[in-house]
């Protein structure tokens, strides 16, 4: 696999990282032209952090613990990609803001995942299964996933990638969950894919 133009993902992430795993192993299987570069967590004890440490990946804790004033930790997490010269960074699963450091300097190459179909069910409060128990008692048929840019405020850039999920009658927000779980983490790699795929002919869709 021609490595030169592979793609350098930095990847952020609080808590369990499902998601994290399935890029990892989509990487390490080569279905996806990419690299897991470098792996930060807000949560020192964060089941991701050990999933990463397992692929010998290198993995830091970067938090308002390690860094107590928002500024010294956006430079602190802009520092980490820098060195690991990480070229997209991945939102998967990490429940804090980006900030405007970062942002600057990954113009519109800062993405998240979020399991809705945007901008229906996002937002600051709106995760894990809150997400789902909406959905349901609004009564829709279908919910889904987002990719999408990130800018300063949860869940509200430009969607890059959008995917439906059935919403059945007898789901409960934990069924729905599993279910819109299951088809995030292959819509990650399919959408990297896309990127991948787009660097590699030198076009930049589905990214702006
Ligand atoms: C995902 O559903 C993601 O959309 C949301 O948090 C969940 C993270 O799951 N923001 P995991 O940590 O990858 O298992």
């Amino acid at each position: 696999m021609d490595t030169i133009k592979q793609l350098r993902l930095g990847v952020l992430t609080s808590h369990n990282g499902t998601n994290l795993q399935a890029i990892m192993e989509a990487c390490k299987e080569g279905r996806l032209n990419a690299l897991i570069c470098v792996v930060i967590s807000n949560n020192s004890k964060s089941l991701a952090l050990k999933r990463a440490q397992r692929e010998l990946i290198p993995a830091y804790h970067l938090s308002n613990f390690s860094h107590p004033t928002a500024e010294s930790l956006d430079t602190a997490i802009l520092n980490t990609l820098h060195r690991h010269k990480v070229d997209l960074v991945l939102l998967a699963g990490y429940m804090k803001l980006i900030g405007p450091k970062v942002l600057c300097k990954f113009p519109n190459r800062v993405l998240n995942s979020h399991p809705s179909l945007l901008p229906k069910y996002g937002g600051k409060g709106m995760y894990g299964s809150q997400v789902h128990r909406s959905v349901i008692e609004a009564d829709e048929k279908e919910t889904g996933i987002t990719i999408h840019l990130v800018d300063g405020e949860y869940d509200r850039g430009t969607p890059i990638a959008q995917c439906r999920v059935p919403v059945f009658a007898n789901d409960t927000p934990q069924i729905l969950e599993d279910r819109v779980k299951l088809r995030e983490r292959q819509f990650w790699i399919e959408t990297l894919g896309n990127i991948a795929l787009a660097r590699e002919e030198g076009t930049n869709e589905p990214m702006p």
